[in-house]
């Protein structure tokens, strides 16, 4: 167990923003972290995964627990599935590619979402036609408090749209462990029905596609319009897409006939903030460090060193926009700390 004080968080968080933890402490083992609990009075513990999903606009004054638990397992399998098992704090990508050399299926979809498997759950995650929740099995978390620990099934999540019962009535409670996977074997079900993926397999000639390739068209498509984290700051998309009433979308599609939408149900439509803040004229501004991606307007990005509090303000001059424009309110999709 790894304890140090005043630390700075920015190669934890992929903002970069260079914000300080009055006390971190990076767990590797179970027993660290039951251990790190123990001391810590459960007010004042922050917990932090792979800090892809937050913008720190302050300096954290508690103390920050870094879940650096590893591993990943089968747990079992039939003759057409298996239930692995992947600890909090393996990195997401590195689990998606290492189901697909085992040929497991389900997760190429969710291929080079930034952070860890032990956050995945909170959120949700989603791209490309699938969700998490399609692939859950179970996790197990401990309580920050009573240090017991429980598996929560599919239904005790409670999950949404970027959303989970984690997020929600248990908010801070517990702490995610290791989340189980059911995973498909030999008779994949492929999930191509987004455009952009047929489109790369049109071009790259694939008429048989594995999930492999699926993965692949995954990859290449984040690449060619989300911004490597690595290399510019960055969590992702930065608000939710809206889910406005059918009433609302007629009005505006009467205003602009190209809007993209997607139905949920009858009376209710996601509209892509992406959209509104491109046609906003905002993809690509720039205030200071803290900017509009330049492909992706869903995405703010700290071109260096730009603080969390000027990119929430410029978060908020965006919400403004939109709202002026469209009189649509978005929600940040990031935890703002
Ligand atoms: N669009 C624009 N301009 C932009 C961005 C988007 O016109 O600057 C349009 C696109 O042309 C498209 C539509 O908006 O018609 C949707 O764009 P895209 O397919 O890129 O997806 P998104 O709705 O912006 C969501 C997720 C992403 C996920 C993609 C693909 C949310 C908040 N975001 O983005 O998730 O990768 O779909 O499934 O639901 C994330 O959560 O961090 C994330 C990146």
């Amino acid at each position: 167990m790894q304890v140090t004080e005043n630390t700075s968080l920015k190669n934890y968080n992929t903002f970069g923003i260079d914000a300080k933890a009055q006390k971190f402490i990076s767990v590797s083992s179970y027993e660290d972290l039951r251990k790190a609990l123990q001391q810590t009075y459960a007010s004042e513990i922050f917990i932090l995964g792979g800090g892809s999903n937050m913008l720190l606009t302050q300096d954290i004054n508690k103390t920050v627990i870094h879940i650096g638990l590893t591993g990943r397992k089968i747990i079992s399998e039939t003759e057409d599935a298996v239930v692995v098992e992947a600890s909090a704090g393996e990195n997401w990508h590195q689990f998606v590619l290492w189901a697909l050399d085992h040929d497991f299926g389900g997760l190429e979809n969710l291929s080079l979402i930034p952070g860890n498997v032990g956050t995945s759950p909170i959120q949700n995650i989603g791209a490309y036609g699938v969700e998490l929740k399609d692939v859950f099995e179970s996790c197990n978390a401990i309580h920050i408090q009573t240090l017991e620990e429980v598996t929560f099934k599919p239904k005790d999540c409670e999950f949404g749209y970027r959303n989970s019962v984690f997020k929600q009535r248990l908010k801070g409670e517990y702490i995610i462990t290791s989340v189980r996977f059911r995973l498909s074997k030999n008779h994949h079900k492929l999930r191509t029905g987004y455009g952009a993926i047929k489109d790369w397999l049109t071009g790259e000639k694939i008429t048989k596609p594995g999930i492999k390739d699926i993965s692949n068209a995954v990859i290449a498509i984040r690449q060619s319009k989300l911004p490597d984290p690595r290399v510019l700051g960055n969590s992702g998309s930065f608000f939710k897409n809206p889910i406005i009433n059918k009433e609302e979308y007629l009005k505006l599609q009467e205003k602009f006939p190209e809007i993209p939408s997607y139905y949920i149900g009858e009376d209710q439509v996601k509209v892509p903030a992406g959209w509104l803040i491109d046609k906003a004229g905002l993809k690509g501004y720039r205030r200071g460090d803290a900017g509009v991606h330049k492909n992706q307007a869903l995405v703010l990005v700290n071109y260096g060193e730009a603080t969390g509090e000027e990119l929430l303000d410029l978060s908020r001059e965006i919400k403004n926009k939109i709202y002026s424009e469209f009189g649509i309110k978005l929600e940040p999709e990031v935890n703002i700390i």
